[in-house]
């Protein structure tokens, strides 16, 4: 999953009226919150969960952080540098609160939760902490803030859903729907365990009455949120995951269904079954494998061999015509050699995943690697294979991008593009970003879209019709005949 940078959104000021202004906003809004969220989409699901509990208790949410009087972040810990990115928004909001007295700041989430109150002293902008476990407090916290304390809610809490918490989604097109938290495994590089606790699944009837409103208020796109989704167990009845895909894809017919993260070892043949059955579920797998290497996953505790994985993949792309494969890469994990790295470049070359989110090791005190493990790998040399591994997957990636010049794909619009208001952004089924003309056609429609040049992460095309219309003038024929 990747960590999404968040300074685009900040800034720095000197005393102009646009300073002027949110001052204003924020003394006369001390209710008002804004939410910067890091991390992984359980971190963004969970800020629309945030959300809600705090509009519940009464605070409203601010357009941006410059109109708000709570200022939250919504940290990530899986890596060195998503923890360094945190320190340096503090830092910014020390500033800020020094010229605007009664900013509240409050640190959620991961880096808390892991860091536990040590974490005051990482800045004195900080005046509350919580974590995963503890969002339904937040209001109580932040009225002791208001009483002068300093206070931290950082207990697991096992039996937490946050059932009865309709999230505030953002846009209304595509929506995540969270179905367990937390992880049981315990790969040995990997803080999540340490941060989010206990796996939990949620009831596969509550799950399914979120579909179905999900359904009502008609979003497009639905994906299953997990740490280790494919581990799902109803707590109710004991239904597997591939029993929920199938039964989400059926309640939200119109809907493409998708999901994230699978664990390699816990992809079975009845889910790999379910998504070839089923048209809406889409055919794509985010499979982190790691390294290409059986000892370094025997050392990284993932569960499987490489052998294993090869199995998998084989057993998926016989049953999935099509399927697109993605994952994850670490470079340089304790006790890696060059023939070890070497196979990681091999698996590359042999799978041809489609995008890979490719990282060097990070060591987060408290793993199994960081208690058992020496971190070895001298850094120059982690970066080098790095950079080897992300030389490698990009020209893998152009390749297969460059191979869909030419051909037809179905895209669900998402949004604007960034770069231009002439052009929509949009993702084929298989999860490729697809910019093209605007046109005349809309946010939230599906469109044949012809591919007519790429990039190693783009296709860029031009419409050619929209898929929602066309059907909507077939189901009218059938009613008419
Ligand atoms: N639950 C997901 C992964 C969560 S973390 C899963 O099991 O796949 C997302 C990715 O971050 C991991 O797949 C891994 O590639 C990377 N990662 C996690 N811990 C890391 C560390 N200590 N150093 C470098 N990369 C790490
Ligand atoms: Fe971390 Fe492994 Fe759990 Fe993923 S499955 S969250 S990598 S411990
Ligand atoms: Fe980061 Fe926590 Fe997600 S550590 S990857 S935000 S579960």
């Amino acid at each position: 999953m990747a960590v999404r940078s968040i300074f685009s959104n900040v800034y720095y000021f000197n005393n102009t009226l646009q300073e002027q202004r949110a001052f204003m906003m924020r003394t006369s809004g001390s209710n008002t919150f804004y939410i910067h969220t890091f991390g992984c989409q359980m971190n963004q699901s969970d800020s629309g969960i945030i959300t809600a509990l705090l509009q519940q208790a009464g605070y409203i949410p601010a357009e941006s952080e410059d109109e708000a009087g709570i200022i939250l972040l919504n940290t990530c810990a899986v890596r060195e540098n998503a923890v360094d990115r945190i320190e340096h928004y503090l830092q910014y909001l020390h500033g800020l609160k020094k010229r605007h007295k009664g900013l509240i700041v409050g640190v959620l989430g991961c880096v808390p939760q892991y860091q536990r109150q040590e974490m005051f002293s990482l800045s004195p902008a900080i005046d509350f902490l919580a974590g995963p476990d503890t969002y339904r407090s937040l209001p109580l916290l932040i009225r002791q803030v208001q009483a002068g304390q300093k206070p931290f809610f950082l207990e697991f809490n096992s039996a937490e859903t946050y059932e009865g918490i309709e999230p505030v989604r953002q846009g209304s097109i595509s929506a995540f729907v969270p179905v367990m938290r937390g992880c049981n495994n315990m790969c040995a590089f990997c803080v999540v365990p340490f941060t989010r606790g206990r796996e939990r699944s949620h009831p596969f009837t509550l799950i399914m009455g979120e579909v179905r409103q999900l359904v009502a208020s008609g979003y497009r796109e639905i994906t299953l949120l997990g740490q280790n989704v494919n581990s799902y167990s109803d707590p109710e009845e004991g239904r597997d995951f591939a029993a929920l895909l199938e039964a989400v894809s059926r309640e939200a017919p119109l809907a493409r269904i998708r999901f994230t993260t699978s664990h390699p070892k816990d992809i079975s043949e009845a889910l790999v079954r379910t998504i070839a059955d089923r048209p809406n579920i889409c055919n794509h797998i985010h499979l982190p494998v790691q390294s290409g290497s059986s000892k370094i996953l025997g050392l990284m505790n993932r569960g499987h061999t490489i052998e294993d994985y090869r199995e998998k993949i084989a057993l998926i792309r016989k049953a999935i015509p099509g399927v697109i494969l993605t994952t994850d890469i670490i470079a340089g994990f304790c006790g890696e050699q060059e023939d070890d790295h070497q196979a990681t470049l091999d698996l590359l070359s042999e799978v041809r995943f489609d995008l890979a989110y490719m990282f060097f090791y990070s060591e987060r005190p408290g793993t199994l690697a960081a208690r058992t493990l020496a971190d070895d790998v001298p850094e120059l040399t982690k970066k080098r294979r790095l950079q080897e591994i992300i030389d490698l997957q990009n020209s893998i990636s152009g390749e297969l991008y460059q191979a869909a010049v030419g051909t037809v794909v179905e895209v669900l619009a998402e949004s604007e593009s960034k770069r231009s208001s002439q052009k929509l952004m949009g993702r084929t089924g298989t999860n490729r970003v697809v910019i093209f003309d605007r046109e005349h056609y809309q946010t939230g429609e599906r469109l044949n879209v012809l591919i007519t040049s790429s990039t190693s992460a783009t296709l860029i095309g031009k419409p050619e019709y929209s898929v929602d219309q066309v059907s909507s003038i077939i189901k009218d024929k059938s009613l008419f005949y």
